[in-house]
């Protein structure tokens, strides 16, 4: 026993230095160029986005076989699983962002970066026209050059996976008022509103109405996003906030509020009367059956609904209000939707058929959050169809390979048909690859408070375990660092763990 011990450290050690060293010194990329290795048109595959599902997609792919154009506003890949923890300081941003030239780089083949959103996707002729936008970390640096610069790409092969925005519900005031917690930038900006309350309240009376609408920090949205959140402001308060503003932890209120009788409503009810039971020990003020119907610069307005099915109105004052009711979709497919016939009832969310394969078009994929499938929007089905979609691609190239070396042979004057049989029946064995997508469900997690979490796992076909509490916050951490693409945001998420156990989190606005 002592020996494997010993050998699987080592090997682990072993693994991880190897993993270091190849993401420090990526080998020579094969340069983008006009035709593949056999001779035939190299085709253009177009990567519509940076998150889960386009960066799983061009990580896992041999991005030799095609001429690979990314296009995102966003430059980074950002691990949201851990976005929550972002405002609070316990998680620094740059330990979840990962550069996409960075990541591209490491792939076989070159791979061009565009900074840009498309704006049009012209199914019919196979062209995308892209704008120049940047999306900064920092909230207020997003701009546009004074003349903008747009650009038209054609594209054998289109994959859309620009994910989805927050559904405000055309909410009134909400645009105006509220954060979000999408983007790195809303971390940034909610952090800042944070600490920029709870500052000016030292100005006011203790106990006075303005202050204590200042020290409130609000949250709409009992999903995951939502009580993630709301948890790990309630922890920065007490665990860390209340040494540097005593009594702060009785002053301020974290109030989760959502419209449905529960929160987290996609796990097991087991689950959802635990997370409840911490919020009420931590005190995190929780208002279930309560739907926000409009905010203002001050209070939210929200409608009841009492034991006797009746509704009753009430107002409630905030400091900081952040909205988390879940996803709706991106103009760019809604404009999209409404040009494709087989589109046009596709409310939530693009339809693609068991292979990912956008109904009504021609060579475009779609995955992850901007389409609407049977399947959950997390992360954990992004990460999966892109993997999927790699591994398809590179079916595709080879097929299309072995199909141009039988024309060429069927053009050639010494036409060898044993030839074109044998390159027929490596086709017909290489298409068995083309299988339809299927999604394998490893579990939730959720963080919800005082180094608690719930997890709802599922191991194999036949068994779902449903735990919670602090030994579940241990292996919530451990899942959420193995889930992590780049063995650099690895080391950083925990390093920072690390450093908030011996130095506390600061309370910097910044
Ligand atoms: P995204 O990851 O959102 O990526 C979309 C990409 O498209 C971005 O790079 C964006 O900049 C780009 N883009 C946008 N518009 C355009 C355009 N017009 N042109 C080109 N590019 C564009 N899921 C889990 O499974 N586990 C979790 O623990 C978890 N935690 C989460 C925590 C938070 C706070 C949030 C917000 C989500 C969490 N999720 C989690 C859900 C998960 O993040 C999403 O399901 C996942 O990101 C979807 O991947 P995607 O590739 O479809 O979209
Ligand atoms: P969600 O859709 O899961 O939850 C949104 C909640 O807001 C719902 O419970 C809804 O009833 C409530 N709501 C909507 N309108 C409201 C209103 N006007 N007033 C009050 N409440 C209102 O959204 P969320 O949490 O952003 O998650 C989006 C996706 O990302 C989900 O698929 C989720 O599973 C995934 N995710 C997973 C995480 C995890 O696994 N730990 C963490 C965060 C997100």
């Amino acid at each position: 026993a002592f020996r494997a011990t010993y050998l699987s450290v080592f090997l682990g050690v072993g693994y991880l230095g190897y993993s270091i060293y190849s993401e420090m010194h990526p080998a020579k990329q094969i340069p983008q160029s006009e035709k593949t290795s056999v001779g035939s048109k190299k085709k253009t595959l177009l990567i519509l986005g940076t998150g889960w599902g386009a960066i799983s997609l061009l990580k896992d792919l041999d991005t030799s076989l095609y001429n690979v154009i990314v296009v995102s506003p966003r430059n980074y890949f950002l691990f949201t699983p851990l976005l929550p923890s972002v405002p609070t300081g316990t998680i620094d941003l740059k330990s979840i962002v990962d550069p996409v030239r960075t990541i591209a780089r490491l792939t076989p083949g070159e791979v061009q970066y565009l900074e840009a959103e498309a704006t049009d996707i012209d199914t019919k002729n196979k062209k995308v026209t892209v704008k120049h936008t940047s999306q900064s970390i920092t909230p207020g640096i997003v701009q546009t050059t004074p003349d903008d610069i747009r650009k038209t790409l054609d594209y054998d092969y289109l994959v859309i996976a620009v994910g989805a925005e927050t559904n405000t519900f055309n909410t009134p005031g909400v645009k105006e008022y509220a954060s979000y917690l999408k983007e790195a930038s809303d971390a940034v900006e909610v952090r800042a509103k944070l600490m920029q309350n709870i500052e000016a309240a030292q100005l006011l009376p203790l106990g006075s109405e303005e202050r204590n609408r200042l020290m409130t920090f609000t949250v709409v949205g009992g999903g995951p996003t939502g009580v993630e959140l709301a948890a790990e402001v309630k922890d920065y308060i007490d665990q860390d906030l209340s040494k540097l503003f005593p009594g702060i932890e009785k002053e301020t209120t974290v109030h989760l509020i959502e419209a449905l009788p529960n929160v987290l409503n996609s796990f097991n009810k087991k689950l959802i009367a635990y997370s409840e039971y911490v919020f009420k020990k931590i005190n995190i003020n929780l208002s279930v059956n309560t739907m926000v119907q409009k905010v203002d610069n001050k209070n939210v307005y929200a409608k009841v609904k009492q034991p006797n099915g009746e509704f009753k109105e009430i107002v409630l004052p905030y400091g900081v209000l952040v909205w988390a009711t879940g996803n709706g979709p991106r103009q760019l497919i809604k404009d999209l939707s409404t040009q494709i016939d087989a589109q046009k009832t596709a409310r939530r969310g693009l339809l693609v058929d068991e292979f990912l394969k956008l109904e009504g078009t021609d060579g475009v994929f779609a995955l992850g959050d901007c389409t609407f499938t049977k399947h959950p929007p997390t992360a954990q089905v992004a990460h999966q169809q892109g993997i999927y979609l790699s591994k398809l691609f590179e079916t595709m190239a080879k097929v299309e390979n072995f199909e141009y070396k039988i024309a060429q042979e069927d053009a050639s004057p010494d036409r060898d048909t044993n030839k074109i049989d044998r390159l027929q029946r490596r086709i017909n064995r290489t298409k068995q690859n083309l299988v339809p997508f299927v999604y394998t469900h490893m579990g939730a997690l959720a963080y919800v408070g005082s180094e608690r979490a719930v997890a709802d796992l599922v191991w194999g076909d036949w068994s779902q375990i449903s735990t919670g509490g602090p030994l579940t916050f241990l292996f919530w951490r451990t899942a959420y660092v193995a889930m992590c693409l780049s063995i650099k945001n690895k080391v950083l998420i925990c390093s920072d763990w690390v450093k908030i156990s011996i130095f506390g989190r600061d309370c910097s606005k910044e």
